[in-house]
């Protein structure tokens, strides 16, 4: 356990990645002595829990902002609770009561049970997402991280350096259309982009594999092959060895770094138990510009 300062402390929690912070409220605003601590902190650990944090909306939007701009939410069934900043991850209605199964919003949860990193197929794909419990419940609904980072150093040389220099072309629509219910069309046939198969992070050079479920295609490749290579690397680096499994607890938040680790949502008893979380998505644009920097504290 790493103990900083006087107060906050950040504790690993898998031997590979994430860390555990405690020892601070994130819900009033934030020292830049503070704020460099969480800011190496993620760098170094790529998942940060948080503990015993009760944010509102315009808390977590608060200290989201610490990383950098915010994206604005796509319009989606899903994301009607206020839209703007904040997406809210739910199988209840405003009124609290449970959504009918047969709710748009329901099918739409369908998509975050694929490993994907959030926002990939846009421009400027997203640095981090902070997913901030309001309800959870007893069991089931955990949230499944891999380090892709990890998965990358344990590549052997020759496979890695076949990799690097590839480009993969993500979408916001997933292969199984299915679970794209809900958007507008404009917003599909605009968010398709190209990203590098493998990206570094600036300030500590650490590589990692970047794909997912909305990376579909390698440039340069016959569409089926490309596929077939995502597919085989999105699973070799949620191979359990990679993984943590968040259990969340009341109060819990969890930051996570898009650039070298995936996630998916898990199912639990949506009849039988309410659940509700809302996330805020930092755009990569001001920390992948000035990372040898903390962004403005
Ligand atoms: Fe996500």
């Amino acid at each position: 356990m790493d103990s900083i300062g006087s107060r906050i402390t950040v504790k690993r929690l898998h031997p590979l990645f994430v860390a555990e912070v405690t020892g601070i409220d994130l819900t009033v605003p934030l020292s830049r002595g503070d704020f460099r601590v969480i800011w190496e902190a993620f760098n170094e650990y790529q998942i940060l829990v948080f503990r015993d944090q009760h944010f509102d909306d315009d808390s977590q939007i608060a200290f989201s902002r610490h990383f950098g701009e915010l994206e604005t939410m796509i319009a989606h069934p899903g994301n009607d609770w206020n839209p703007g900043h904040i997406s809210v991850m739910t199988n209840l209605g405003k009124d609290g009561n449970f959504l009918p199964p047969d709710h748009p919003a329901m099918a739409h949860r369908a998509r975050n049970e694929d490993w994907h990193s959030d926002s990939s197929f846009k421009p400027v794909a997203a640095l981090a997402s902070l997913l901030a419990a309001r309800i959870v419940p007893p069991v089931g609904g955990n949230t499944g991280f891999a380090s892709a980072r990890a998965a990358w150093a344990d590549l052997p040389a020759e496979r890695k350096a076949a990799l690097e220099g590839m480009t993969a072309l993500h979408r916001m629509t997933l292969r199984d259309a299915d679970k794209d219910k809900g958007y507008k069309e404009e917003d599909k046939q605009r968010h398709v982009v190209t990203h590098p198969l493998v990206r570094a992070n600036p300030v500590n050079g650490r590589k990692a594999l970047y794909v997912g479920a909305h990376a579909q295609e390698i440039v340069g490749m016959p569409p089926e092959e490309g596929a077939r290579l995502i597919e085989e690397l999105t699973a070799y680096c949620t191979q359990p060895q990679y993984v943590y499994s968040h259990q969340w607890r009341d109060g819990d938040a969890v930051l996570w770094d898009n650039r070298c680790t995936l996630h998916r949502a898990t199912p639990f008893d949506n009849r039988k138990y309410k659940r509700r979380l809302h996330r805020t998505t930092i755009a990569g644009k001001s920390p992948d510009s000035a990372l040898a920097t903390v962004p403005g504290a």
